[in-house]
């Protein structure tokens, strides 16, 4: 581990021994579209600033939800919980 630390650029040993995200990099959030590494703060912030409105227009916009299907599901319940806030408005 310390040879593989040692082989890194400075300043990634720290962000590898901390296993959290950079201050200069999105928070992805915790993969929902395991195919294609997608996270769910991805797609919410995809969702609201991009005003996507289905699952298919995820899939379009971050290919989320296009190969397996299997977290299609789920991206409809984010669909459905930001519409729901947004109405509650
Ligand atoms: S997990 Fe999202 S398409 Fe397979």
């Amino acid at each position: 581990m310390r040879d593989y630390l040692a082989t890194l650029p400075a300043g990634d040993a720290g962000t590898v021994l901390t296993g959290r995200t950079p201050a200069d990099v999105p928070d992805a959030g915790p993969v929902l579209c395991s195919c294609f590494s997608v996270g769910v703060n991805t797609i919410l912030t995809a969702i609201e600033t991009q005003g996507l409105a289905t699952v298919e227009a995820v899939g379009t916009a971050l290919q989320a939800g296009t190969n397996c299907g299997s977290c299609r599901p789920e991206i409809a319940a984010l669909l459905a919980r930001v519409q729901h806030r947004e109405a509650a408005e």
